[in-house]
């Protein structure tokens, strides 16, 4: 078992609320009581931390999707559903080298860090970059390269050096005349973009650049709500972004 040593996030999941924490010297008040988020540092994952009215709590080493849940946001991070699609039509692995913008909150880089090499990630927005700094430290990611800076400018200085470049920001279509500088032959490109007129400007540019294997798809994710009545799709069906894909 793995002791949660001092400063580690933890995700302390009881059976209606969980919480991201710190293990520290503090008290985290709860509907349920207080807890002692010092007692952690003498637990391991996998055990258990009582509030002081008794009510228990998971000690759970936290994984990408928490953090997608409870880190602080600044905009719109990319959803779990739209990850996976580039995840899974990239076939993204441990070799990998990926190039990644706009940061935004870092959720997708965060995501990307769990399973590459080396990500290097552009944010142009200086706040931006501080917030998602500090999510992609507390997601203890090493692999993970933060840039402020702003991607369109610096892509024709990069090398050819990657695998993979997601481009989840408004102008992808101006990074793209660069891509084949710097993506190895039988690399990937994602972009992500919530309107049809910016999917069709990537479209026009990857077509300009000659890639192969191009592919624009919508995830539809549809929940099933149990309720006592009966079982049934939920009603909110909510649209997100479209994604590309294309291959050198
Ligand atoms: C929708 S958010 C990205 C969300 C991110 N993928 C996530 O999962 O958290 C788009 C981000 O791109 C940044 N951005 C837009 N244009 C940029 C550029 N040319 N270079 C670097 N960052 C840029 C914006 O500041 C914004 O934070």
């Amino acid at each position: 078992m793995v002791v949660v040593a001092d400063k580690s996030l933890v995700l302390l999941k009881g059976k209606k609320r969980e919480y991201l924490v710190e293990a520290s010297d503090k008290k985290f008040h709860t509907d349920h009581g207080i807890l002692d988020l010092g007692e952690l540092r003498e637990k391991t994952f996998g055990g258990t931390l009582m509030t002081h009215l008794g009510y228990e709590y998971a000690i759970i080493k936290p994984r990408a999707p928490d953090f997608f849940r409870h880190c602080k946001r600044t905009g719109a991070p990319m959803m779990p559903k739209d990850i996976g699609i580039i995840l899974a039509y990239t076939g993204l692995c441990p070799e990998d080298n990926v190039l990644d913008a706009g940061t935004g909150s870092g959720i997708l880089a965060i995501y990307l860090g769990t399973i590459a090499k080396k990500v290097v990630t552009y944010e142009r927005n200086g706040e931006f970059v501080k917030i998602a700094r500090k999510n992609i430290e507390a997601a203890g990611l090493r692999n993970v390269e933060l840039r402020h800076a702003d991607i369109v400018s610096e892509v024709p200085h990069l090398k050819k050096n990657f695998n993979l470049i997601t481009l989840d920001m408004k102008d992808a279509a101006m990074v793209i005349p660069h891509i084949k500088k710097v993506l190895k032959p039988g690399g990937f490109l994602a972009t992500y973009s919530p309107f049809f007129e910016q999917t069709e400007d990537i479209r026009v540019a990857i077509e300009r650049e000659g890639f192969s294997e191009v592919q624009t798809l919508e995830c539809v994710e549809r929940n099933l709500d149990f309720t006592k009545r009966g079982t049934r799709p939920s009603t909110r069906v909510a649209h997100t972004g479209f994604i590309t894909i294309a291959r050198l």
